[in-house]
């Protein structure tokens, strides 16, 4: 089947947080503008339609009429190992894995059982928002090893930095975001065999958010770390069709824990969650029949990312931008214009009425960078660039 993903489906009066949120937007505090006319490309979901066996097995569900208390088939378990054996070359035993109703709930859950008041956490910023709240908002601390950027706009990790760190005996936990959410990183072999080394060593545990790993581009190559690694006994990894698949709606990540001890405290802490009968549903058909439009989907966020990359580069000339090796947002540097960061703000949330997600989010690191979201429709993303071009254009005009 060929999908079309230039067309608009409109998403307004849909309960979209992205199209319809602008109350709790502005009550988080992301923008002062939000309006019928606002082009939101921040919260990381596609307004892009989902791989059509996924719809059809939720007209089937529905046409059952009745949606009560739900358990997950033999079915379930398989379609997710079949997927991450021939996408990944990841075995994973049916016992391994356990299904919790969203990753960042999931990180919470991880953090209650696996640590204690006060405990350190390794981070590595500029990252995904929740993982700080995760930690601080359940009393732990933060223990950042950010990663370095070089002038080509390329991330790599800092290993004397994250050795020390982990040596610190009060750092209990690793949470790892890979590929790496805002600046797009798939970590290589070595490094993950080298940062689960260091933590073996030092009694780290791992938590490993890997829900944008079946989201890269075309030439690279995605290794869970759990497959990368020779010991798997303190990794405990996430995965989601939510963003593979555009569902992030119907909350289903599940949780890959291969040590049974780990296995039944996170599943003790977290109480026992039932899957909806949509979400069981949704799942099977998307792991099991859900291949091809992920390849369609892969070329069109690709071109789109070529696509914004030349734009970019000739009309918002000041404004740095390198193709991620995956995920579907892009980490622009607007350093070049010299202006404050609020000011920036300004000009894309105000005056282009654009709402991305300022860099400061993902921690200090990113205090001159905006993030997209390009999983839209191209004539969203040429429209939100168009605007954000008007919004600097006295810059550009004076310094013709
Ligand atoms: C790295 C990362 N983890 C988790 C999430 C959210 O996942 P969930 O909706 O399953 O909580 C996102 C969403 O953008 C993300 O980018």
């Amino acid at each position: 089947m060929k999908y079309n993903f230039d067309e608009i489906i409109n998403r307004r009066k849909t309960y979209s947080l992205k199209w319809d949120g602008g109350d709790l937007i502005k009550e988080i505090g992301y923008t002062t503008r939000y309006d019928e006319e606002t082009l939101p490309l921040f919260t990381a979901d596609m307004d892009l339609p989902v791989p059509q066996p996924l719809i059809d097995a939720l007209h089937r569900t529905v046409e059952h009429r009745i949606f009560g208390y739900s358990v997950c088939p033999p079915a379930y378990f398989q379609a997710i190992q079949h997927w991450f054996k021939t996408r990944h070359d990841w075995a994973i035993s049916a016992e391994e894995i356990v299904y919790c109703p969203g990753t960042v709930y999931a990180l919470n859950i991880a953090v209650r059982a696996f640590t204690e008041q006060g405990d350190g956490i390794i981070i590595q910023r500029p990252v995904y928002p929740p993982f700080t709240a995760a930690i601080e908002g359940n009393g732990r601390k933060v223990i950042n090893n950010a990663l370095q950027c070089d002038t080509n706009g390329y991330y790599s990790i800092d290993f004397d930095d994250f050795e020390e760190k982990a040596k610190d005996g009060s750092t209990k936990m690793f949470i790892l975001c890979h590929p790496h959410n805002p600046t797009g990183r798939i970590f290589t072999k070595d490094e993950l065999q080298k940062l689960a080394d260091i933590c073996v060593e030092n009694d780290v545990l791992i938590i490993a958010d890997e829900i944008h790993g079946d989201l890269i581009r075309r030439g690279q190559t995605f290794i869970p770390i759990a497959k990368a690694v020779d010991e798997v006994s303190h990794i405990i990894t996430c995965t989601a069709i939510n963003k593979t698949f555009n569902v992030a709606g119907l909350h289903c990540t599940n949780l890959i824990i291969p040590n049974l001890r780990l296995r039944e405290k996170f599943t003790e802490t977290m109480g026992m969650q039932l899957p909806s009968p949509f979400t069981i549903a949704a799942l099977i058909a998307a792991y099991n029949e859900g291949e091809d439009w992920l390849e369609q989907l892969k070329d069109y966020i690709d071109d789109t990312m070529e696509w914004v990359k030349v734009f970019i580069e000739q009309r918002l000339p000041l404004v740095k931008v390198t193709i991620p090796e995956g995920t579907y947002v892009m980490w622009l540097d607007f350093s070049g214009y010299g202006l404050l960061p609020e000011e920036v703000h300004y000009r894309i949330y105000n005056k282009a009425n654009v709402l991305l997600e300022d860099g400061h989010l993902f921690g200090e690191e990113g205090l001159h960078y905006q993030r997209i979201c390009i999983s839209s429709p191209r004539p969203i993303i040429k429209e939100a660039l168009e605007r954000i071009v008007g919004a600097f254009e006295d810059i550009h005009t004076a310094a013709v």
